[in-house]
């Protein structure tokens, strides 16, 4: 298939493109390199061995959207190009909902004026807001406690919306869990700037000397050790998960809503441990006080994913840790 992925040298689109690739898809990446590299799409070549197109372009810029149909004309369409600090969200929702909702929009209104009907859309677990069970499955209320994730859930809203008034329209919101680890050659990962607002890339600077110590966000959680618990997923198969939703966009129309993770909890002083096994460093940490808005525990049901797709996660913590400190050891 002809593919456009959208965001694709980003953390979690570098590696999807490798996987598309892999697979023997045509793909062209669109991205305006505002979190990523500008080495990323020849790193993701070197990975999967055939290159990628590129076009460097916002994803709200309806002409250069034009341009990629017409040139390229896409089959499918993965569509990562976003926003997704859920803090910076709460401060500059505008530029959220910008990008997030009116991006989402004017890529789908390009994908309608080619005729293009293949969907897959990076949503995330953060529509449920706090979960009421765990695990969670896709019929939870959806309720974000956020703008990040109302701009998510907004999207969600809208590719149903399309669906139900184009009925050949196959499209896949995929709501990750946590995304965690690299492509285990180390040339692609993730690259947080400044100081990482998720666990394991934190983690992962503290092993490797850059920072103190690891800020654990409250041990009086309602969990086994009293810290967070969440279900971390390793990019990898989150990126092979992409693959099998196309498949399915592609099998036939339906726009359904299913959940990335592996089902298996990981509280955040287990991780540390995990961590300091992969890399054989002492990882120093302190408990601080909760971070506002953290929930005690986010565990995905991943059921329907599998029965819909036959996709389930493969790689387990440990591989998650050493890939993840393979790629932080061999930055500078
Ligand atoms: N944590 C720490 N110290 C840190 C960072 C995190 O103790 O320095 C803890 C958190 O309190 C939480 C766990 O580690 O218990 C995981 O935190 P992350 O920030 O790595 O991940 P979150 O579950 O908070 O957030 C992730 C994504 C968001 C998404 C959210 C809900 O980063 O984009 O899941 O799906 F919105």
């Amino acid at each position: 298939m002809r593919v456009l992925v959208t965001g694709g040298a980003g953390y979690i689109g570098s590696h999807t493109a490798v996987v598309l690739l892999q697979a023997g898809h045509e793909v062209v990446i669109l991205d305006n390199f505002a979190n990523a590299e500008r080495d990323v799409p020849e790193r993701i070549a070197a990975v999967a061995g055939r290159a990628a197109g590129l076009e460097e372009a916002d994803v709200t810029d309806a002409a250069a959207l034009a341009r990629v149909f017409a040139r390229f004309r896409p089959e499918g369409v993965i569509h990562f190009a976003g926003l997704k600090a859920v803090g910076e969200a709460a401060e500059v929702p505008l530029e959220y909902y910008r990008v997030n909702v009116a991006g989402s929009l004017t890529l789908m209104q390009a994908m309608a004026a080619a005729g293009c009907m293949r969907l897959v859309f990076s949503s995330s677990a953060t529509v449920y807001g706090e979960p009421d069970a765990i695990p969670i499955p896709e019929t939870h209320p959806l309720r974000p406690t956020n703008p990040y994730g109302w701009s998510k859930r907004m999207v969600e809203q809208i590719v149903e919306d399309w669906g139900r008034a184009l009925p050949g329209l196959g499209a896949v919101t995929l709501r990750y869990f946590n995304p965690v680890g690299a492509h285990p050659s180390a040339l692609i990962g993730e690259a947080p700037r400044g100081t990482p607002n998720n666990l394991m890339p934190f983690v992962a600077q503290v092993a490797a000397g850059l920072r103190p110590r690891v800020s654990v966000f409250g041990d009086d959680y309602d969990t086994p050790d009293g810290t967070g618990l969440r279900d971390y997923i390793h990019v990898m198969d989150l990126a092979e998960a992409h693959l099998a939703a196309l498949d399915l966009a592609a099998a036939g129309p339906g726009v359904q809503a299913l959940n990335v993770g592996t089902g298996r909890g990981c509280s955040v002083l287990e991780m540390i441990r995990a961590f300091e096994t992969a890399s054989g460093r002492a990882i120093a940490f302190g408990i601080t006080a909760r971070r506002p808005g953290d929930v005690a525990v986010s565990l995905a049901d991943p059921a329907l994913m599998r029965q819909r797709t036959g996709w389930a996660a493969r790689r387990d913590l440990a591989a998650m840790c050493a890939d993840a400190w393979r790629w932080q050891s061999r930055q500078s």
